[in-house]
């Protein structure tokens, strides 16, 4: 196990009487990628700022490498900084703006250029040295920002929606591109964005954040596959999330009713789930199988629905249909698959039965 970086326990602010953070305690562990996932206002970017020491908590402290540096100065914490507007010196070459951490550090000459050379190299940027801000792409600016943060070689990076201002295609090449230089550096950084797919391409674990306080702390696969709360099925990837009511529990797997008609098993990772309490199912669209058939009618895990409307989204095909039975009739559900020639065959209005599996059903505490 990796030596713990970043510490903070207890940590708090409030602006006036609005809580946003909550007394949070978190661990990131050396090496690590870790993200701050949550909706605008979750309070993610107070986190970060508490972090790099640009605001102060009201309560609780930040330790790195076990040091406290709480009420430090933000120079004092051998921590970097990457934020959505690149904040390059427009008046500064490319070269300049790089060197210009390490001449606030007093490094030499030569020790520069040579490092501003291996920082350039490693955004795969050399040839862009002597060139102004103002002739580079958003994304070479944003390379470039990555590169001064990264040529003095601070322990801890934090990033604030980076790749925010980046059109999609950027975005993801600019995705593999950090990833390969966090591994290839194995810095610590501690990254925020409220784009649930980059948090889960890029990290080791997602801390998602909810109205100021932490929803679940955990890896991509914690918090896609055992969602601790409603909250969280539903921020990470589609959920469909039915009204279900608990009849037996036997250790990790709890037998359920939908519309009061027993639905099989489903998953449960939470301990409060007890027979007769209410709990929500979810089921991944991807995991919601169409059979026009009635040869799965007696399957437990299944219902019946009406196809309202098809949605061919290049490589998936999404089906919305409206639950007939067992759940309340309204309740609307959504099934994808990998689009196939057979997905023509579906009509509007057509009665479809869907079929899943209990091993990929989750029960979640109401
Ligand atoms: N300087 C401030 N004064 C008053 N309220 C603030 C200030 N900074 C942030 N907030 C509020 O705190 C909450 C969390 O903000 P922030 O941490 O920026 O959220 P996020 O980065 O997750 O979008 C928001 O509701 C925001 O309006
Ligand atoms: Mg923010």
């Amino acid at each position: 196990m990796a030596a713990t970086k970043l510490t903070i326990q207890g940590l708090s602010k409030r602006y006036g009487d609005f809580v946003a953070l909550a007394p949070t305690d978190l661990d990131v562990v050396q090496g690590e990628f870790l993200t701050l996932l949550g909706p605008s206002g979750s309070g993610k970017t107070t986190l970060l700022s508490l972090i790099a020491g640009l605001a102060h908590p009201d309560s609780g402290s930040v330790l790195i490498n076990g040091t406290d540096v709480t009420y430090g100065a933000p120079y004092e914490r051998d921590i970097g900084m990457v934020f959505q507007n690149y904040a390059l010196f427009p008046h500064m070459t490319v070269a300049e703006n790089i060197a210009f951490p390490l001449q606030m550090r007093k490094v030499d000459a030569g020790a520069t250029r040579k490092r501003v050379a291996e920082a350039l190299e490693m955004v795969h940027l050399p040839h862009v040295a002597g060139r102004y801000p103002r002739e580079l792409s958003g994304g070479q600016q944003q390379r470039i920002a990555l590169a001064r943060c990264m040529v003095y070689r601070p322990s801890i990076i934090l990033m604030d929606e980076p790749l925010g201002a980046l059109d999609k295609k950027l975005r993801d090449h600019m995705q593999l591109e950090i990833k390969r230089i966090h591994r290839d550096l194995g810095t610590t950084i501690v990254y925020v964005t409220h784009d649930q797919e980059e948090a889960m391409t890029l990290s080791d674990r997602i801390c998602l954040m909810n109205a100021g306080s932490i929803a679940q702390l955990g890896t991509p696969a914690d918090l896609y596959f055992r969602p601790k709360n409603v909250f969280v099925a539903d921020f990470l990837g589609e959920s469909n999330l039915l009204v279900a009511t608990v009849e037996s529990r036997e250790d990790d797997r709890v037998g359920i009713a939908i519309g009061g008609r027993h639905c099989g098993h489903a998953m449960a990772y939470d301990g409060s789930l007890r027979p007769g309490g209410k709990a929500r199912i979810m089921i991944r669209p991807q995991n919601l199988h169409v059979d026009a058939s009635d040869t799965i009618a007696d399957r437990a895990e299944s219902m019946q629905a009406r196809l309202t409307d098809i949605m061919v989204t290049g490589g998936m095909t999404k089906l919305y249909l409206q639950a007939l039975e067992p759940a309340n009739g309204g309740t609307e559900v959504v099934a994808a698959f990998p689009t196939n020639r057979l997905g023509e065959q579906y009509q509007i209005g057509q009665a479809l039965r869907l079929r899943w599996s209990a091993s990929d059903t989750v029960a979640i505490a109401e």
